[in-house]
Order: structure tokens, then C-alpha cells, then sequence
């Protein structure tokens, strides 16, 4: 086994591993890939002070998301599918997570259900949801995330339709696949996985199917959401879905000061910048270079998160300082699932844990709650004067 010291390392094992349809899907953006590119080289932009001769020991990165403790301020985002990067993906990535101490959050558009997930693992997860029309699927949902004891849920706002991502268009992205001459050939290259594959049973959308109504083809993702997605989605519905879970509430996909004021004023308990890792609107700006702007309107209202472009504790340690409460990870860790399984999530964690104890103690922190804007070179103009 190779020595992995990197994200990109996990990423390269995956490459080799994951059948070419499902790395695609992590690995794309929407359109021209402009947001999903800035979404990491924005972070590049940003450097870092070194502070030296300063008591480093006893350092400590716990802090607190939503109320509750973290052993990082790193969760793992919802990404659609992961039961394909790996089988049983989202209950390994899940068993991960708890063990080091992070949210995980499970999409609606996972491949295990959240009974599976709550069956195979001990700690409250928090669950992701997206808005179909069918008002009773959605009851339903609520009903299982709480019998699950899912103690938080994050509503995505920025996918009622999806950019388009012409990779997947082209590789006929499914679950399971679609067996093609050319998906055959390519499967026919990832025997580890497809070994893996043939033990589970858990090969489809464990959330929708069997659950929801009027769907012409429920393996595939795009008439999924063509179809049955609530593309009426609006605030006075937003807050019709918060009232109806009852709990924490996490509002998913904010980019623009007047959304942030929005989301704010209805109550959620956290909402996350987040341009969906550049998969929705290409042109958006990156969610590193929108996050002083909306930190400056609500950040004394609401907790703020960033996710889209961290691949490392750099960027963790980078959003933090700018002010953020807290981070998300989503092809991180997905690179570590599809090289390794549950062991791959976790050297994903590591990976980031060490390089963010270990930036921040050389910046001269000793703890993340001290980590501020003091420890950042911004260059001058980075948010953009943009009219
Ligand atoms: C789903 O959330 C996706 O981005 O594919």
C-alpha cells in the first residue's frame, strides 16, 4: 500500500478504483467548470502568517457545530450516490465520522436509507433534504430522519433543477449503472469494486424508491430531479418545511447577501455558503470569496459554515479565520471512501486533522477558537469589486 500523506493521494487511488461513471459524477462541475475550479484555487489565493517562538503546546481544533461538540469543525456533506463511489459508502463513510467525531450528513439521493445508516451506526447523523413535489413523501421523510434520530436537517435551496453536468450526460449516469458496451468495459476493470457491489443489496436510491410517486426512471438521477423535484420551492415554503421538522434546521446553498438576510430572519439555526462544490451555478463566485460579505451582514445572527473547494486543513483553518463556525467536506472524503471504504474516510480526516493542528500551531495558535482574521493575508480586492 502506498504512504498516504494527501487528499490527492486518496483522489488517485479512487481514480484507479471507482467504475469512470461515478468518478465523473464527484469529479465535475456544471457547464464550463469555472465556479468548481475558483471554488479551490480561491483558497490558493489566500495565505497564511507565520507567527514563531510562541507556546505551542496543548493545542486543541474541538469546537462546537450547532450546538454540538466536534473534534474539528469539519462535517461531511451530503453527496448524492456515495453508496456507488464504495457499496454500503454512506453507512462507512457514516461509521467514520462518528468514530473521529464529526457530523455526517446523508443525502436524500444516498444509495443506503436512513434506516440503514441508523441501523449501523450509534451517533445521531444529520440528514439532507431536497424538496419533491409529493407533499406526503415529504411527511414521510420528516417522519423517518426523526424515528431515525437524525438530530439536525440541512435543506439544499440551490437544486429545485440541476446544472448541467455534461459528463454525467454522456457517461448515462445511473444506479445502479446501465450496463452499455462501454460501461462493461469499463466495469469490467474495477473488479475490487465490483466484488464489493455484488455483496450489497443496497445497488439504488434507498430514500426514494418505494417512497415516492411519479418518477419515469428511478435509477437515474437527472429524470429524478426533472421530474420530481419542487421547482416552486420558495421562503414561505422553506419555512413550511422548518416547522414541519420541528428541530435544528440547516439552510443549504446561500451565495448572496440578501438570501443570508432571508435565511437569518426565519430562524435557522445554521446556514452554509455553498455554491453545491461548483455543480449548480457556473459563473457563481467562489464560496471562499462570498463568505466575508455574508459573515459582514448576518454573521452576528446565525452560525455560518462554508463548504465547496476545502481539500485540505489548510482551507479549513483559511474559512475559520475568515470567521466561518464550521466547514464541510464532500469530495474529500468521497476520494477516501471509493480508494479505501471506512478506512479511506478516516485517513481523509486524519489527512485534514493533521494539516490543520499542524498550520494552525505554526501560525501561532494553539486553539481553534483563537484562530481569527490576524492569521490571513488577504490579497487586496480578493472578494471583487464587482457591480
Ligand atoms: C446532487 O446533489 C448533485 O450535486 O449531484
Amino acid at each position: 500500500m502506498p504512504v498516504i500523506t494527501t487528499i490527492d493521494d486518496l483522489k488517485r487511488i479512487y481514480k484507479r478504483r471507482a467504475p469512470k461513471m461515478f468518478y465523473d459524477y464527484a469529479e465535475t462541475g456544471s457547464w464550463t467548470e469555472q465556479t468548481f475550479r475558483e471554488n479551490t484555487s480561491d483558497f490558493d489565493q489566500i495565505r497564511l502568517r507565520q507567527r514563531v517562538a510562541v507556546d505551542m503546546t496543548n493545542r486543541t481544533t474541538k469546537t462546537q457545530m450547532i450546538g454540538q461538540d466536534v473534534s474539528m469543525p469539519v462535517a461531511l456533506a451530503p453527496v448524492g450516490l456515495t453508496g456507488m463511489q464504495c457499496a454500503d459508502g454512506e453507512i462507512k463513510a457514516a461509521r467514520a465520522a462518528e468514530k473521529f467525531g464529526v457530523p455526517f450528513t446523508l443525502s436524500t439521493l444516498s444509495i443506503c436509507s436512513i434506516e440503514d445508516v441508523a441501523e449501523n451506526t450509534t451517533k445521531p447523523f444529520w440528514f439532507q433534504v431536497y424538496t419533491l413535489k409529493d407533499d406526503d413523501f415529504m411527511r414521510r421523510l420528516f417522519d423517518r430522519a426523526r424515528e431515525a434520530g437524525c438530530s439536525a436537517i440541512v435543506i439544499t435551496l440551490d437544486l429545485q433543477l440541476q446544472g448541467q453536468r455534461h459528463k454525467d450526460l454522456k457517461n448515462g449516469l445511473s444506479a445502479p449503472p446501465k450496463l452499455t458496451l462501454s460501461s462493461i468495459a469499463n466495469l469490467a476493470t474495477k473488479w475490487s469494486w465490483g466484488l464489493q457491489m455484488l455483496q450489497t443489496k443496497r445497488r439504488s436510491f434507498g430514500n426514494v424508491i418505494g417512497h415516492a410517486k411519479g418518477v419515469s426512471d428511478p435509477s437515474s438521477l437527472s429524470s429524478w430531479t426533472a421530474e420530481a423535484f419542487d421547482q416552486a420551492l420558495d421562503w414561505k415554503r422553506v419555512a413550511e418545511l422548518m416547522k414541519m421538522w420541528g428541530g435544528k434546521v440547516i439552510l443549504k446553498g446561500i451565495m448572496d447577501v440578501e438570501d443570508a438576510k432571508l435565511a437569518a430572519k426565519l430562524g435557522a439555526d445554521a446556514i452554509i455558503v455553498s455554491n453545491h462544490g461548483g455543480r449548480q451555478l457556473d459563473g457563481a463566485l467562489s464560496s471562499i470569496r462570498m463568505l466575508p460579505a455574508i459573515l459582514d451582514a448576518v454573521g452576528d445572527k446565525v452560525e455560518v459554515h462554508l463548504d465547496s473547494g476545502i481539500r485540505s486543513g489548510q482551507d479549513v483553518l483559511k474559512a475559520m479565520a475568515m470567521g466561518a463556525k464550521g466547514t464541510y467536506i464532500g469530495r474529500a472524503f468521497v476520494y477516501g471512501l471509493g480508494a479505501m471504504g471506512e478506512k479511506g474516510v478516516t485517513t481523509a480526516l486524519e489527512v485534514i486533522h493533521k494539516e490543520l493542528d499542524t498550520t494552525m500551531a505554526l501560525c501561532g495558535k494553539r486553539d481553534i477558537h483563537d484562530v481569527d482574521r490576524n492569521i490571513l493575508l488577504v490579497p487586496k480586492g480578493f472578494e471583487g469589486d464587482w457591480v
